[in-house]
């Protein structure tokens, strides 16, 4: 019970300090803070837990250092639900210009890859509780946590990339708009280049151990320096 008290704390201390730290950063790249900048903060920074979960996978297989991390999986998956259903909440409620469905109507592919990520994450949450963990059956409850989270990862990084990329494009082509701070490039784009990393990681895998932990650092390094060198532009 103290160790699981204390794998929360984990869990939610990292969500705290990426949500704080989007929350500050898009209110000094904008220059003011407003309920969109919580809900786009809340946003990647359920993004980013499920890219730390399907990170641990590999980097405990490949890096002994890691295996205690391992662990916290199921918080981290958990924290990630928490905070992907409030953003879904304030983009269909305060928030939505055109009532609930606006977006469904007007964005197909957008809305429904973001609702299927979050219609799985409810579910794997519901078959995270131990008595309905132990009626699945460990063999079959593994394997939907396993194709679980990868078909979320991919749902919902396809629904952030397909309603983002006009506005990455337009900030790389170097129109930035009323921002207090133009330079620095949006925090969508610094998460894509995050969870890209994780899926080249992920993949390395598939190309045995020796390779994996070679590409690691250096899928690490080639995501370090592009977020760096994208605020030079
Ligand atoms: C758990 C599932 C979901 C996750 C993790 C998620 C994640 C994201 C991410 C990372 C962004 C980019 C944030 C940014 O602009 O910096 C975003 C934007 C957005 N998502 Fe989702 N999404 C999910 C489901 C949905 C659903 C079902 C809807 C509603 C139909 C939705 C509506 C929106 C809207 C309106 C934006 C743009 C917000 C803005 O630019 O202010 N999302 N989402």
């Amino acid at each position: 019970m103290k160790e699981t008290l204390r794998q929360y704390l984990v869990a939610g201390l990292v969500s705290i300090a990426t949500a704080g730290g989007l929350i500050l950063y898009l209110t000094a790249r904008r220059g003011y803070f407003d309920l969109s900048i919580v809900n786009k903060s809340l946003a990647s920074t359920s993004l980013i837990l499920l890219g730390i979960v399907l990170l641990l996978g590999p980097l405990s297989r490949i890096y002994n250092r890691f295996d205690k991390w391992i662990n916290y999986r199921k918080e981290l998956g958990i924290l990630a639900f928490l905070t992907g259903a409030v953003h879904v909440y304030l983009s269909m409620f305060p928030l939505a210009r055109r009532g609930p469905f606006g977006l469904y109507q007007s964005r197909p592919l957008v809305a429904y890859t973001g609702l299927l990520g979050l219609v799985i994450m409810t579910y794997l949450f519901i078959i995270s509780f131990e008595k309905i963990k132990q009626k699945i059956g460990m063999a079959k409850w593994w394997k939907m946590q396993y194709w679980g989270a990868r078909i979320t990862g991919v749902a919902i990084f396809t629904h952030m990339a397909v309603f983002k990329y006009p506005e990455w494009n337009t900030w790389l082509g170097g129109e930035a708009g009323k921002l207090a701070r133009p330079g620095w490039p949006p925090a969508s784009l610094l998460t894509a280049i995050f969870i890209s990393f994780v899926f080249l990681t992920r993949f390395s895998e598939l190309l045995g151990a020796k390779t994996a932990k070679f590409l690691t650092p250096v899928w690490l390094a080639a995501a370090v320096i592009i977020s760096v060198l994208l605020f030079k532009l």
